[in-house]
């Protein structure tokens, strides 16, 4: 270890740099440990050794394990030496990692002014599983098995057109399985050839904002909405625009008012299931929306996420298939039907959209995963697709049935946000105004439990209410009540000190 460390400082130390020995010595050993490039329990040199190979004083060594010591990243023990602290506070991996995040940091790396801008706002999540991560199916109900099989049966002797690179908004055979599924469950007016595969929603969100706005055109979303979205079509320049929602979902803005916002390129929104409210866009809505986006020559781009859970009622039909050629992109993803690791979303485009958009996705992305479009088109095809979403359903079911009781029981009925329950892998536990919810996200988080902040999702301050996102997909029924336990807990301690 001692040669291991040595190297890794020898190795960040190359670099010149104003910064004094002491400070640099005691900034690298820190965020090695906060990157866990030095790992709990481990045990640093002595400090004479260090100095010796550093060829550095030895008292710069002794002060800076001191400093390290001070504020709690490593423990001595008499007679043996100076060690990583086993549990390295969240609060303090935090802190790492807003400083990794933050603007000097990043104008310190010369990054771009659009660079620093994506870093500094980046609000994707290190912790992607476990109770109660908004947005996670269960992967491990997934039946990998089956997928397995017929990966492996690809696998065996792979078309060669399957292993290079790919042109055509993937493979013909996904496209074709995926516009039948397309038309029968969310009623969306397509044929194949009007699909492109992307890596997710993200990608697709990326390449619809790069072929069809330039930088300055104007992007209204949902507020609150999807931070993800934002943050594709900030990094490419556009004006977004933050736009109200209410029970009926997007409100259009009066156009006379004295703030009304610039005529829109795109509107970004997410009708079938408000993220992250849950309000489902009434058809008079639905309507006027189609009716404006014909008036403006403009594009709506209807992320249809998570649709296909709906838990009573009829499921809600997309947007894009309520009127013939509507003015609407819509797109779509595995990521909570299968999982989000795979990494696969698509377009359904207008007709005459499709060529500029298979040669604008090869060219920027270099297409590729065809394999893996070849399984999970015949995933489809023999009924495992329909099936898995159809098991799945009832198992969200059971967990939001189990989750919305708890929180009637330990909390009482005014904290459930009604909006949306009935569909969807997550629901909001309203907050009192008055209670800071990043905070009890932060309190929560350091005692093992996801969520995320309600006022996190809203862009203009005035608008933001209070509460919590919670995600019941990925929570097994037998953990959840001791999960949700370490909620209603933290929820107390924050009346308890309003009070
Ligand atoms: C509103 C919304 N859209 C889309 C996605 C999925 O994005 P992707 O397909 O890139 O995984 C998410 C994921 O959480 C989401 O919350």
């Amino acid at each position: 270890m001692r040669a291991l460390l040595a190297d890794l400082l020898r190795w960040k130390l190359t670099e010149p740099s104003p910064e004094p020995m002491n400070k640099r010595l005691y900034r690298l050993i820190r965020e090695s440990i906060l990157d866990g490039q030095l790992a709990a329990g481990v045990r640093l040199p002595a400090s004479r050794d260090l100095a010796n190979e550093m060829n550095i004083a030895r008292n710069t060594v002794i002060h800076v394990y001191a400093q390290l010591l001070a504020e709690g990243y490593v423990h001595s023990r008499p007679g043996s030496g100076t060690y990583v602290m086993d549990a390295i506070p969240e609060r303090l991996l935090d802190a790492g990692r807003r400083t990794r995040h933050r603007a000097p940091d990043a104008a310190a790396q010369g990054l771009s002014r659009r660079g620093a801008s994506i870093v500094e706002n980046a609000a994707a999540s290190p912790f992607q599983w476990g109770a109660f991560m908004p947005g996670v199916p269960d992967v491990s109900a997934f039946p990998h098995q089956k997928f397995g099989r017929i990966m492996r049966g690809l696998w065996r002797a792979p078309p060669p057109e399957l292993l290079t690179y790919g042109h055509g908004g993937g493979l013909p055979a996904l496209r074709e399985a995926l516009a039948q599924h397309l038309s029968v469950a969310r009623s969306v007016d397509c044929e194949a050839d009007q699909i492109v595969i992307t890596e997710g929603t993200q990608q697709a969100i990326d390449l619809a904002t790069r072929l069809l706005s330039d930088v300055g055109d104007v992007a209204w979303v949902e507020d609150p909405g999807y931070w993800g979205a934002r943050s594709v079509l900030k990094s490419n320049g556009m004006d977004v625009h933050p736009v109200a929602v209410d029970e009926e979902g997007m409100c259009p803005p009066d156009m006379q008012a004295a703030d009304a916002p610039p005529r829109p390129t795109f509107i970004f929104m997410t009708p079938s299931h408000q993220y992250p409210l849950g309000s489902i866009m009434s058809l008079a809505r639905r309507r006027q929306w189609l009716a404006l986006a014909r008036a403006w020559n403009c594009w709506i781009v209807e992320d249809d996420y998570d649709s296909e859970f709906r838990y009573s009622g009829h499921p809600i039909a997309s947007l894009q298939g309520l009127e013939p050629d509507a003015r609407v992109i819509y797109v779509g993803t595995f990521s909570k039907t299968m999982y989000p690791g795979l990494r696969l979303g698509y377009l359904v485009l207008p007709k005459a959209l499709v060529p500029a958009f298979q040669a604008g996705h090869a060219e920027l992305y270099r297409e590729g995963h065809l394999l893996t479009h070849g399984a999970v088109a015949t995933f489809i095809e023999e009924g495992h697709y329909v099936a898995h979403i159809r098991r799945m359903r009832m198992l969200y079911e059971r967990r939001r049935a189990m989750l919305v009781k708890l929180i009637e029981r330990r909390l009482g009925e005014g904290w459930l946000h009604r909006d949306g329950i009935d569909a969807g892998l997550h629901l909001v536990l309203d907050l009192p105004q008055t209670m800071d919810d990043r905070e009890v996200e932060r309190v929560v988080r350091e005692r093992g439990v996801l969520t995320r902040a309600l006022s996190r999702y809203y862009a203009v301050p005035e608008r933001a209410q209070k509460g919590l996102v919670l995600g019941y997909a990925c929570v097994p029924e037998n953990g959840m009540a001791a999960s949700f336990e370490i909620i209603v807990q933290a929820l107390r301690e924050a009346l308890d000190a309003g009070a």
